[in-house]
């Protein structure tokens, strides 16, 4: 319930960018939201254009929601921007979705640097395109040293082929002796996943009205909170992300206890 809150914030207004007027709780912001954006297609679709152009204009939605989470003081943003199953896509759209990461930080990087956030990549390398690549691995070194929002891309990510490399790595490990069985436990299975010492997520959101995981961060998502929106992403605003941070302050987290 919105009046257990303490020190309630009303009529947030820390920067232009964090934006619209719901009343949020700056002391229980969510430390890591994760985000799947869907929908890119059908809006363009609706508009008649190609798909492309709802790419693209996810991707501006990208950078609103990158200074929104910022200003709000969200710790940890993961985006999942292509998925292991996307190469299923025509080429086109492939090649398309791939330069996005590049045409991202062409423009963006000197602001990310400037603006204290660390640029991550969650996925296999193996599989992306030297572009992508080259431009991710450039700005995650370039902003390694920030301390800010850690901005953690999902790209050529999939859920089970993470949880299916963590136990083959786990499995050489016993099997040279490096580590007993009886180590194997939450923690342990945790650290090797490709989000590392991050913690889980603790809201997820997902635009568009589909309601479904699509192999995204199913072990970190255990005890994660989730909003769903029938938002398109690129109508996406500031305001939907602090609707769904507003609805997030009223659930009461219990882990299984009571
Ligand atoms: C799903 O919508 C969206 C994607 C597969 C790509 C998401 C990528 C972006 C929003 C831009 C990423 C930006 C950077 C900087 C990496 P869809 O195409 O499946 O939509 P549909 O379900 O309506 O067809």
């Amino acid at each position: 319930m919105l009046e257990k809150f303490s020190k309630w914030k009303s009529n947030f207004t820390a920067t232009e960018d964090a934006a619209p007027g719901t009343e949020l709780d700056l002391d229980n912001i969510p430390k890591h939201v994760a985000i799947i954006m869907d929908g890119n297609g059908r809006w363009a679709k609706e508009r008649g254009l190609p798909r492309v152009a709802g790419h693209r204009e996810g991707m501006k939605v990208v950078n609103k929601i990158v200074r929104t989470a910022n200003a709000l003081g969200v710790e940890f943003l993961t985006l999942y921007a292509f998925s292991t199953e996307n190469w299923k896509r025509p080429k086109t759209e492939v090649d398309f979705l791939l330069r996005l990461p590049e045409r991202y930080l062409k423009s963006e990087l000197p602001t990310l640097i400037s603006e204290n956030v660390q640029v991550r990549l969650m996925g296999q390398p193996e599989g992306l395109p030297s572009y992508t690549l080259r431009a991710v691995e450039e700005a995650v070194e370039k902003t390694k040293h920030n301390t800010g929002l850690v901005l953690n891309f999902a790209l050529n990510y999939g859920s089970r082929y993470e949880m299916a490399e963590a136990m083959r790595a786990i499995a050489r490990k016993v099997k040279q002796g490096e580590l007993s069985v009886e180590e194997v436990d939450e923690d342990l299975i945790g650290t090797y996943l490709m989000s590392g010492a991050m913690r889980d997520p603790d809201l997820l959101i997902r635009t568009s009205g589909e309601i479904r995981l699509s192999n995204f961060m199913l072990w970190q998502l255990a005890y994660s909170e989730f909003w769903f929106t029938d938002v398109l992403w690129p109508d996406f605003e500031a305001a939907h992300f602090h609707e769904a941070v507003s609805v997030y302050q009223q659930r009461g987290r219990r882990y299984g206890g009571i």
